[in-house]
Protein backbone atom coordinates (compact mmCIF):
# COMPACT_ATOMS: atom_id res chain seq x y z
CA UNK A 1 0.00 0.00 0.00
CA UNK A 2 2.92 2.19 0.63
CA UNK A 3 1.38 4.78 2.99
CA UNK A 4 -1.42 4.91 0.70
CA UNK A 5 -4.62 6.14 2.30
CA UNK A 6 -6.38 3.12 2.83
CA UNK A 7 -9.74 5.53 4.32
CA UNK A 8 -10.36 8.70 5.84
CA UNK A 9 -11.91 10.58 8.85
CA UNK A 10 -14.08 13.02 8.23
CA UNK A 11 -15.49 13.38 12.03
CA UNK A 12 -15.38 12.15 15.00
CA UNK A 13 -17.56 12.43 18.70
CA UNK A 14 -17.37 11.13 22.49
CA UNK A 15 -19.45 11.38 25.23
CA UNK A 16 -17.76 12.57 28.39
CA UNK A 17 -17.22 9.62 30.12
CA UNK A 18 -17.30 9.51 34.39
CA UNK A 19 -20.57 7.93 35.71
CA UNK A 20 -23.82 8.10 33.64
CA UNK A 21 -26.05 7.54 35.95
CA UNK A 22 -29.24 6.56 34.84
CA UNK A 23 -28.41 6.38 31.58
CA UNK A 24 -28.28 2.98 29.45
CA UNK A 25 -25.32 2.84 26.53
CA UNK A 26 -27.93 3.28 24.03
CA UNK A 27 -28.47 6.65 24.99
CA UNK A 28 -24.98 7.18 25.73
CA UNK A 29 -24.18 6.72 22.64
CA UNK A 30 -26.28 8.67 20.94
CA UNK A 31 -24.41 12.12 22.64
CA UNK A 32 -20.96 10.76 20.68
CA UNK A 33 -23.13 10.59 17.45
CA UNK A 34 -24.33 13.95 17.60
CA UNK A 35 -21.03 15.47 18.26
CA UNK A 36 -19.81 13.44 15.30
CA UNK A 37 -22.57 14.14 12.87
CA UNK A 38 -23.12 17.90 14.42
CA UNK A 39 -19.03 18.54 13.24
CA UNK A 40 -20.37 17.26 9.71
CA UNK A 41 -23.01 19.47 8.25
CA UNK A 42 -22.31 18.11 4.99
CA UNK A 43 -23.29 14.80 5.90
CA UNK A 44 -26.77 13.53 5.88
CA UNK A 45 -26.32 10.23 8.33
CA UNK A 46 -29.75 8.74 6.97
CA UNK A 47 -29.51 9.23 3.81
CA UNK A 48 -25.53 8.24 3.87
CA UNK A 49 -24.48 6.13 5.89
CA UNK A 50 -24.60 2.74 4.42
CA UNK A 51 -23.15 0.27 7.57
CA UNK A 52 -22.20 1.01 11.34
CA UNK A 53 -19.92 -1.27 13.48
CA UNK A 54 -20.24 -0.84 17.16
CA UNK A 55 -18.04 -2.40 19.73
CA UNK A 56 -19.46 -3.77 22.96
CA UNK A 57 -17.70 -5.70 25.20
CA UNK A 58 -20.41 -6.78 27.87
CA UNK A 59 -23.85 -7.77 27.90
CA UNK A 60 -24.19 -8.65 31.64
CA UNK A 61 -23.84 -4.75 32.80
CA UNK A 62 -27.24 -4.31 31.33
CA UNK A 63 -28.79 -7.64 30.38
CA UNK A 64 -28.49 -6.35 27.37
CA UNK A 65 -26.97 -7.58 23.98
CA UNK A 66 -27.86 -6.76 20.10
CA UNK A 67 -25.96 -3.69 20.94
CA UNK A 68 -25.71 -3.08 17.11
CA UNK A 69 -29.30 -2.59 16.85
CA UNK A 70 -30.03 -0.66 19.79
CA UNK A 71 -27.58 2.21 19.04
CA UNK A 72 -28.32 2.51 15.71
CA UNK A 73 -32.21 3.50 16.63
CA UNK A 74 -30.65 5.48 19.24
CA UNK A 75 -28.70 7.90 16.87
CA UNK A 76 -31.43 8.30 14.34
CA UNK A 77 -30.04 5.73 11.51
CA UNK A 78 -32.91 3.07 11.76
CA UNK A 79 -32.23 0.59 9.00
CA UNK A 80 -29.18 1.29 8.86
CA UNK A 81 -26.94 -2.11 8.80
CA UNK A 82 -25.58 -2.15 12.41
CA UNK A 83 -23.55 -4.80 13.93
CA UNK A 84 -21.40 -5.57 17.09
CA UNK A 85 -17.88 -6.02 17.05
CA UNK A 86 -16.94 -7.64 20.64
CA UNK A 87 -12.84 -8.08 21.07
CA UNK A 88 -13.01 -7.83 24.95
CA UNK A 89 -10.95 -4.26 25.81
CA UNK A 90 -10.29 -4.12 21.69
CA UNK A 91 -13.83 -4.12 20.56
CA UNK A 92 -13.76 -1.13 18.73
CA UNK A 93 -10.58 -1.39 17.50
CA UNK A 94 -11.90 -4.53 16.08
CA UNK A 95 -14.81 -1.98 14.82
CA UNK A 96 -12.01 0.17 13.43
CA UNK A 97 -11.25 -2.59 11.51
CA UNK A 98 -14.19 -3.95 10.41
CA UNK A 99 -15.06 -0.19 9.13
CA UNK A 100 -12.46 -0.59 7.00
CA UNK A 101 -13.10 -3.56 5.38
CA UNK A 102 -16.74 -2.08 4.39
CA UNK A 103 -15.24 0.87 3.38
CA UNK A 104 -12.84 -0.68 1.22
CA UNK A 105 -14.36 -3.47 -0.18
CA UNK A 106 -16.49 -1.21 -2.13
CA UNK A 107 -19.72 -2.26 -0.11
CA UNK A 108 -20.44 1.17 1.82
CA UNK A 109 -19.30 4.53 1.30
CA UNK A 110 -19.90 6.26 4.22
CA UNK A 111 -19.24 3.92 7.61
CA UNK A 112 -19.78 4.75 11.73
CA UNK A 113 -17.79 2.67 13.74
CA UNK A 114 -17.70 2.85 17.41
CA UNK A 115 -18.07 1.90 20.75
CA UNK A 116 -19.85 1.79 23.87
CA UNK A 117 -20.02 0.39 27.43
CA UNK A 118 -22.01 1.26 30.92
CA UNK A 119 -20.50 -0.37 33.72
CA UNK A 120 -20.53 2.27 36.95
CA UNK A 121 -23.72 0.81 38.10
CA UNK A 122 -22.12 -2.49 38.87
CA UNK A 123 -20.19 -3.38 41.90
CA UNK A 124 -16.59 -3.35 41.35
CA UNK A 125 -16.78 -6.72 42.06
CA UNK A 126 -19.16 -7.85 39.62
CA UNK A 127 -17.39 -5.34 36.88
CA UNK A 128 -14.40 -7.27 37.64
CA UNK A 129 -16.42 -10.80 37.19
CA UNK A 130 -17.82 -9.50 34.01
CA UNK A 131 -14.15 -8.59 32.56
CA UNK A 132 -12.55 -11.49 33.35
CA UNK A 133 -15.48 -13.27 31.03
CA UNK A 134 -12.14 -12.55 28.60
CA UNK A 135 -9.88 -14.50 29.77
CA UNK A 136 -9.68 -18.56 29.71
CA UNK A 137 -12.19 -20.20 31.01
CA UNK A 138 -11.44 -23.55 32.82
CA UNK A 139 -7.35 -22.64 33.29
CA UNK A 140 -7.66 -18.99 34.61
CA UNK A 141 -10.99 -17.84 35.75
CA UNK A 142 -11.77 -21.32 37.37
CA UNK A 143 -8.96 -20.46 39.34
CA UNK A 144 -10.07 -17.27 40.41
CA UNK A 145 -7.52 -14.94 38.38
CA UNK A 146 -8.62 -11.82 37.30
CA UNK A 147 -7.26 -8.94 34.87
CA UNK A 148 -5.54 -7.23 37.88
CA UNK A 149 -3.85 -10.61 38.79
CA UNK A 150 -2.70 -11.69 35.10
CA UNK A 151 -1.73 -7.97 34.19
CA UNK A 152 0.46 -8.22 37.62
CA UNK A 153 2.19 -11.73 36.28
CA UNK A 154 3.51 -9.62 33.50
CA UNK A 155 4.57 -6.57 35.49
CA UNK A 156 6.41 -9.09 37.92
CA UNK A 157 8.02 -10.74 34.89
CA UNK A 158 9.29 -7.74 33.16
CA UNK A 159 10.58 -6.05 36.97
CA UNK A 160 12.50 -9.62 36.82
CA UNK A 161 14.12 -9.69 33.49
CA UNK A 162 14.62 -6.28 33.22
CA UNK A 163 14.82 -4.26 37.00
CA UNK A 164 11.60 -2.32 35.36
CA UNK A 165 10.48 -0.35 39.12
CA UNK A 166 7.16 0.69 40.49
CA UNK A 167 8.52 3.65 40.71
CA UNK A 168 8.51 3.59 36.50
CA UNK A 169 4.98 2.41 37.01
CA UNK A 170 3.88 5.13 39.06
CA UNK A 171 5.35 7.72 36.73
CA UNK A 172 3.24 6.52 33.88
CA UNK A 173 0.31 6.95 36.51
CA UNK A 174 1.56 10.82 37.02
CA UNK A 175 1.51 11.40 33.11
CA UNK A 176 -1.64 9.71 32.50
CA UNK A 177 -3.67 11.94 35.45
CA UNK A 178 -1.89 15.19 34.69
CA UNK A 179 -3.19 14.71 30.88
CA UNK A 180 -6.41 13.66 31.58
CA UNK A 181 -6.68 17.32 34.19
CA UNK A 182 -6.40 19.14 30.42
CA UNK A 183 -9.05 17.45 28.98
CA UNK A 184 -12.65 17.97 30.04
CA UNK A 185 -13.92 14.44 28.68
CA UNK A 186 -11.82 12.29 30.85
CA UNK A 187 -13.19 10.93 33.99
CA UNK A 188 -10.58 12.02 36.55
CA UNK A 189 -9.40 15.62 36.31
CA UNK A 190 -7.17 15.67 39.43
CA UNK A 191 -3.39 16.02 39.59
CA UNK A 192 -1.40 12.78 41.48
CA UNK A 193 2.16 12.33 42.46
CA UNK A 194 4.54 9.59 42.47
CA UNK A 195 3.95 9.38 46.59
CA UNK A 196 0.39 8.86 46.39
CA UNK A 197 0.72 5.93 43.27
CA UNK A 198 2.72 3.89 45.81
CA UNK A 199 0.85 4.69 48.80
CA UNK A 200 -2.62 3.78 47.34
CA UNK A 201 -4.36 0.09 48.53
CA UNK A 202 -2.87 -2.41 47.13
CA UNK A 203 -4.88 -4.62 44.13
CA UNK A 204 -2.66 -6.75 43.11
CA UNK A 205 1.20 -6.90 43.71
CA UNK A 206 3.18 -4.80 42.03
CA UNK A 207 -0.10 -2.42 41.26
CA UNK A 208 -1.61 -0.83 43.94
CA UNK A 209 -5.19 1.32 43.02
CA UNK A 210 -3.40 4.26 40.82
CA UNK A 211 -1.95 2.10 38.88
CA UNK A 212 -5.18 0.32 37.32
CA UNK A 213 -7.72 1.63 34.73
CA UNK A 214 -10.78 3.84 35.82
CA UNK A 215 -14.19 1.74 35.44
CA UNK A 216 -16.40 4.45 33.38
CA UNK A 217 -19.41 4.86 31.60
CA UNK A 218 -18.32 6.03 27.79
CA UNK A 219 -19.18 6.14 24.12
CA UNK A 220 -17.57 7.38 21.31
CA UNK A 221 -18.19 7.46 17.32
CA UNK A 222 -15.94 7.79 14.19
CA UNK A 223 -17.23 8.55 10.34
CA UNK A 224 -14.74 6.76 8.04
CA UNK A 225 -15.53 7.67 3.71
CA UNK A 226 -13.32 6.78 1.33
CA UNK A 227 -10.39 9.24 0.56
CA UNK A 228 -11.75 10.28 -2.53
CA UNK A 229 -14.86 11.11 -1.29
CA UNK A 230 -13.74 13.08 2.03
CA UNK A 231 -13.54 16.12 0.65
CA UNK A 232 -17.51 16.33 0.31
CA UNK A 233 -17.74 16.33 4.21
CA UNK A 234 -14.74 17.92 5.41
CA UNK A 235 -11.25 19.69 4.38
CA UNK A 236 -9.50 18.61 7.20
CA UNK A 237 -9.67 14.36 6.88
CA UNK A 238 -7.61 12.56 8.71
CA UNK A 239 -6.24 9.57 6.43
CA UNK A 240 -5.51 6.32 8.13
CA UNK A 241 -2.83 4.98 6.26
CA UNK A 242 -2.05 1.50 8.21
CA UNK A 243 -3.87 -1.21 9.83
CA UNK A 244 -2.62 -4.21 11.65
CA UNK A 245 -4.78 -6.58 13.60
CA UNK A 246 -3.45 -10.32 15.35
CA UNK A 247 -4.77 -12.36 17.78
CA UNK A 248 -2.70 -14.82 21.13
CA UNK A 249 -3.61 -17.87 22.98
CA UNK A 250 -6.57 -16.47 24.90
CA UNK A 251 -4.60 -18.05 28.25
CA UNK A 252 -1.29 -16.21 29.08
CA UNK A 253 0.00 -19.43 30.65
CA UNK A 254 0.48 -20.68 27.07
CA UNK A 255 2.81 -17.89 25.89
CA UNK A 256 6.22 -17.96 25.32
CA UNK A 257 6.96 -14.63 26.74
CA UNK A 258 5.14 -12.70 29.60
CA UNK A 259 7.14 -9.62 28.89
CA UNK A 260 5.64 -8.15 25.74
CA UNK A 261 2.61 -9.12 23.69
CA UNK A 262 3.22 -11.02 20.65
CA UNK A 263 -0.26 -9.61 19.21
CA UNK A 264 0.97 -6.16 19.19
CA UNK A 265 4.25 -6.87 17.17
CA UNK A 266 2.82 -8.60 14.53
CA UNK A 267 -0.18 -5.89 14.30
CA UNK A 268 2.51 -2.79 14.52
CA UNK A 269 4.44 -4.53 12.13
CA UNK A 270 1.54 -5.08 9.68
CA UNK A 271 0.86 -1.43 10.01
CA UNK A 272 4.09 0.19 10.06
CA UNK A 273 4.96 -1.94 7.17
CA UNK A 274 1.49 -0.46 5.06
CA UNK A 275 1.98 2.71 6.24
CA UNK A 276 5.44 3.01 5.00
CA UNK A 277 6.64 4.17 8.24
CA UNK A 278 9.30 3.34 11.01
CA UNK A 279 8.11 3.71 14.73
CA UNK A 280 10.84 6.78 14.98
CA UNK A 281 7.93 8.82 12.56
CA UNK A 282 4.98 8.67 15.17
CA UNK A 283 4.73 12.18 16.52
CA UNK A 284 1.93 11.30 18.98
CA UNK A 285 0.11 7.96 20.05
CA UNK A 286 -2.48 6.55 22.06
CA UNK A 287 -1.71 3.06 23.41
CA UNK A 288 -3.60 0.82 25.90
CA UNK A 289 -3.03 1.29 29.58
CA UNK A 290 -4.89 -0.78 31.36
CA UNK A 291 -2.45 -0.90 34.17
CA UNK A 292 0.18 1.20 33.98
CA UNK A 293 2.87 -1.39 33.96
CA UNK A 294 1.44 -2.34 30.27
CA UNK A 295 2.46 0.86 28.67
CA UNK A 296 6.06 0.38 28.92
CA UNK A 297 5.33 -2.97 27.59
CA UNK A 298 3.38 -1.20 24.89
CA UNK A 299 6.70 0.96 24.15
CA UNK A 300 9.00 -1.73 23.60
CA UNK A 301 6.54 -4.01 21.75
CA UNK A 302 5.87 -0.72 19.42
CA UNK A 303 9.12 0.20 18.69
CA UNK A 304 9.00 3.28 20.49
CA UNK A 305 12.79 2.33 22.53
CA UNK A 306 14.63 -1.07 22.96
CA UNK A 307 13.23 -4.39 24.94
CA UNK A 308 13.70 -3.79 28.13
CA UNK A 309 14.60 0.47 28.30
CA UNK A 310 10.82 1.07 28.85
CA UNK A 311 11.49 2.16 32.24
CA UNK A 312 14.65 4.86 31.17
CA UNK A 313 12.06 5.85 28.65
CA UNK A 314 9.42 7.23 31.47
CA UNK A 315 12.24 8.65 33.65
CA UNK A 316 13.49 10.96 30.33
CA UNK A 317 10.02 12.41 30.28
CA UNK A 318 9.94 11.90 26.29
CA UNK A 319 6.17 10.57 26.12
CA UNK A 320 4.98 13.46 28.51
CA UNK A 321 3.04 16.35 26.34
CA UNK A 322 5.91 18.72 24.88
CA UNK A 323 8.75 15.43 24.94
CA UNK A 324 9.70 14.02 21.69
CA UNK A 325 6.64 11.50 21.46
CA UNK A 326 3.71 12.10 23.74
CA UNK A 327 1.69 9.44 24.94
CA UNK A 328 -1.53 8.86 25.92
CA UNK A 329 -2.59 12.92 25.85
CA UNK A 330 -6.08 12.11 26.69
CA UNK A 331 -5.18 11.02 30.09
CA UNK A 332 -5.30 7.11 28.43
CA UNK A 333 -7.64 4.74 30.09
CA UNK A 334 -5.65 5.32 33.14
CA UNK A 335 -7.69 8.69 34.11
CA UNK A 336 -9.60 9.53 30.84
CA UNK A 337 -11.40 6.04 31.90
CA UNK A 338 -11.74 3.07 30.50
CA UNK A 339 -15.24 1.98 29.26
CA UNK A 340 -14.03 -0.96 27.71
CA UNK A 341 -16.34 -1.39 24.53
CA UNK A 342 -15.98 2.41 23.68
CA UNK A 343 -11.89 2.15 24.32
CA UNK A 344 -10.10 1.53 20.78
CA UNK A 345 -12.15 4.48 19.08
CA UNK A 346 -11.96 6.82 21.98
CA UNK A 347 -8.10 6.45 21.00
CA UNK A 348 -8.70 7.23 17.46
CA UNK A 349 -10.84 10.16 18.60
CA UNK A 350 -8.27 12.06 20.91
CA UNK A 351 -5.71 11.30 17.72
CA UNK A 352 -8.34 12.60 15.57
CA UNK A 353 -8.22 16.01 17.36
CA UNK A 354 -4.46 16.29 18.04
CA UNK A 355 -4.33 15.94 13.87
CA UNK A 356 -6.55 18.56 13.21
CA UNK A 357 -5.36 20.86 15.77
CA UNK A 358 -8.54 20.85 17.77
CA UNK A 359 -6.78 19.06 21.19
CA UNK A 360 -6.87 22.34 23.12
CA UNK A 361 -4.50 22.53 25.82
CA UNK A 362 -3.25 19.10 25.10
CA UNK A 363 -1.98 20.08 21.63
CA UNK A 364 0.86 18.28 20.13
CA UNK A 365 2.58 21.17 18.20
CA UNK A 366 2.22 20.41 14.64
CA UNK A 367 1.42 16.96 15.08
CA UNK A 368 0.85 15.34 11.86
CA UNK A 369 1.62 11.61 12.28
CA UNK A 370 -0.68 9.54 14.67
CA UNK A 371 -0.87 5.57 16.07
CA UNK A 372 -3.45 3.85 17.94
CA UNK A 373 -2.65 0.72 20.11
CA UNK A 374 -5.96 -0.83 21.46
CA UNK A 375 -5.92 -4.18 23.33
CA UNK A 376 -7.76 -7.31 24.24
CA UNK A 377 -7.70 -9.50 27.25
CA UNK A 378 -4.29 -10.33 28.40
CA UNK A 379 -3.19 -9.85 24.70
CA UNK A 380 -5.48 -12.45 22.55
CA UNK A 381 -6.36 -9.03 20.55
CA UNK A 382 -4.49 -6.35 19.51
CA UNK A 383 -4.97 -3.42 16.60
CA UNK A 384 -2.81 -1.20 16.07
CA UNK A 385 -3.26 2.04 13.29
CA UNK A 386 -1.19 4.75 11.35
CA UNK A 387 -2.88 7.91 11.03
CA UNK A 388 -1.71 11.32 8.79
CA UNK A 389 -2.96 15.00 8.60
CA UNK A 390 -2.68 16.10 5.13
CA UNK A 391 -2.91 19.83 6.63
C1 LIG B 1 -8.69 -0.22 41.17
C2 LIG B 1 -10.14 -0.61 41.46
C3 LIG B 1 -10.18 -2.04 41.98
C4 LIG B 1 -10.69 0.37 42.52
O1 LIG B 1 -12.04 0.06 42.74
P1 LIG B 1 -12.72 0.36 44.18
O2 LIG B 1 -11.79 -0.05 45.26
O3 LIG B 1 -14.08 -0.27 44.17
O4 LIG B 1 -12.81 1.92 44.21
P2 LIG B 1 -14.14 2.80 44.32
O5 LIG B 1 -14.95 2.64 43.05
O6 LIG B 1 -14.80 2.52 45.62
O7 LIG B 1 -13.56 4.28 44.32
C5 LIG B 1 -12.97 4.86 45.47
C6 LIG B 1 -12.29 6.16 45.04
O8 LIG B 1 -11.12 5.85 44.27
C7 LIG B 1 -11.21 6.41 42.96
N1 LIG B 1 -10.74 5.36 42.04
C8 LIG B 1 -11.29 4.15 41.81
N2 LIG B 1 -10.55 3.47 40.92
C9 LIG B 1 -9.52 4.27 40.59
C10 LIG B 1 -8.42 4.13 39.69
N3 LIG B 1 -8.27 3.01 38.99
N4 LIG B 1 -7.54 5.16 39.57
C11 LIG B 1 -7.71 6.31 40.29
N5 LIG B 1 -8.75 6.50 41.15
C12 LIG B 1 -9.63 5.48 41.30
C13 LIG B 1 -12.68 6.70 42.75
O9 LIG B 1 -12.84 7.79 41.84
C14 LIG B 1 -13.14 7.04 44.14
O10 LIG B 1 -12.78 8.39 44.43
P3 LIG B 1 -13.73 9.34 45.33
O11 LIG B 1 -13.79 8.65 46.68
O12 LIG B 1 -13.01 10.64 45.32
O13 LIG B 1 -15.05 9.34 44.61
C15 LIG B 1 -11.00 -0.47 40.15
O14 LIG B 1 -10.86 0.83 39.63
C16 LIG B 1 -10.60 -1.48 39.09
O15 LIG B 1 -10.93 -2.65 39.17
N6 LIG B 1 -9.89 -1.05 38.04
C17 LIG B 1 -9.42 -1.95 36.99
C18 LIG B 1 -10.48 -2.17 35.93
C19 LIG B 1 -10.04 -3.22 34.94
O16 LIG B 1 -9.57 -4.29 35.32
N7 LIG B 1 -10.23 -2.96 33.63
C20 LIG B 1 -9.90 -3.88 32.58
C21 LIG B 1 -8.46 -4.00 32.41
S1 LIG B 1 -8.01 -5.34 31.34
Amino acid sequence: MNGKPLVSIVSAGLSKFGKHEGLYARELFSYAAKEAFDHCPNLNPKQDVKAMFIGHMGEAYEHQGHTGSAVADWSGLLGVPATRTEAACASSGAALRSGIYAVLSGLADVVIVGGVEKMTHRSTAEVTEFLAMASDYPFEQFHGITFPGLFALMATAHMNAYGTTQEHMAKVAVKNHHNASLNPKAHLQKEITVEKVLDSKPVAWPFKMYDCSLITDGASCIVLTKPELASKYTDQPVQIIGSGQASDTIGLYERKSLTSLLSTKTAAKTAYDMAALTPQKVQVAEVHDCFTYVELMDYEDLGFCPVGKSGELIDSGETCLGGRLPVNTSGGLKAKGHPVGATGTAQVYEIYLQLTGQADKRQVKDAKVGLTHNVGGSGATATVHLYRSEN
